[in-house]
């Protein structure tokens, strides 16, 4: 959670994701963002040396399996940037193939593409006006890959999501339909950050939290999400 200038306005942290970054001068946390709204307009005039408040890091994580043969990435618009460090961890740790797959609006909203393309792993796109890879969403790219290489041995593999809730719905609807593990990381609007105001919650599944009076549960995305197993969540 950043909070942008010293000054009251604005008034909340902004919620973002963080990358660590080595290079030959040392380690960084990348923010990666777009200017979508009033803090994030600031935050991209602020100067080179300017101090920022920041808290964190919140919440939780994906949790990696030690066996996998295969792991899927589909990634929603910004929804690649949280995505971004477990790609490059799991190119590292050299435990199975990794296929990402990335749907933007079109070819100018891609990101990182040359970055995965250096690393050697499979990228699967889609732009909704076609101007790269699969004309349409990334999740019928997903759902077609799956048709038509997903062995019949579907053990040791696992899928990790990110983008718009509609987005990830899907995907937790194919995963589910192919029993393939899911883990999606959920973006919200997030006031405090640390689980007080329960600005940020989402509604989840009974069953999963041994519940015998009924009673909805929420989570809090920024406490103890924002990483949910797609089955937890009552899309
Ligand atoms: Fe306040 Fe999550 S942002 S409870």
């Amino acid at each position: 959670m950043l909070r942008i200038g010293n000054s009251y306005d604005p008034l909340l942290r902004r919620p973002f994701a963080a990358f660590k970054l080595r290079n030959s001068k040392g380690i960084f946390l990348e923010i990666f963002y777009k200017v979508v709204g009033h803090g994030t307009r600031i935050m991209s005039c602020l100067g080179p040396d300017k101090k920022l408040e920041l808290l964190g890091p919140l919440g939780n994580g994906f949790k990696l399996p030690e066996k996998r043969n295969t792991t899927f990435i589909v990634a929603g618009g910004m929804g690649i940037v949280p995505l971004r460090g477990l790609i490059y961890h799991l190119v590292d740790s050299e435990i199975g193939r990794v296929h990402v797959f990335v749907g933007t609006k079109s070819t100018s909203r891609l990101l990182f593409q040359d970055e995965f393309q250096k690393m050697g792993v499979p990228l699967h796109v889609s732009t909704e006006d076609g101007s790269a890879g699969h004309h349409g969403l990334v999740t019928e790219l997903f759902e077609q890959y799956l048709e038509d290489f997903y062995p019949m041995d579907k053990h040791d593999k696992i899928c990790f999501g990110c983008g718009p809730s509609p987005m990830l719905e899907v995907v937790a609807q194919i995963t589910s339909q192919y029993c393939l593990p899911c883990q999606v990381s959920l973006e919200a609007r997030m006031a405090c950050g640390i689980g007080a105001c329960l600005g940020c919650v989402v509604r989840l599944r009974n069953q999963i939290f041994n519940n015998p009076e009924g009673e909805k549960k929420y989570g809090r995305v920024c406490l103890e999400g924002p990483v949910f197993d797609v089955r937890e969540i009552e899309w």
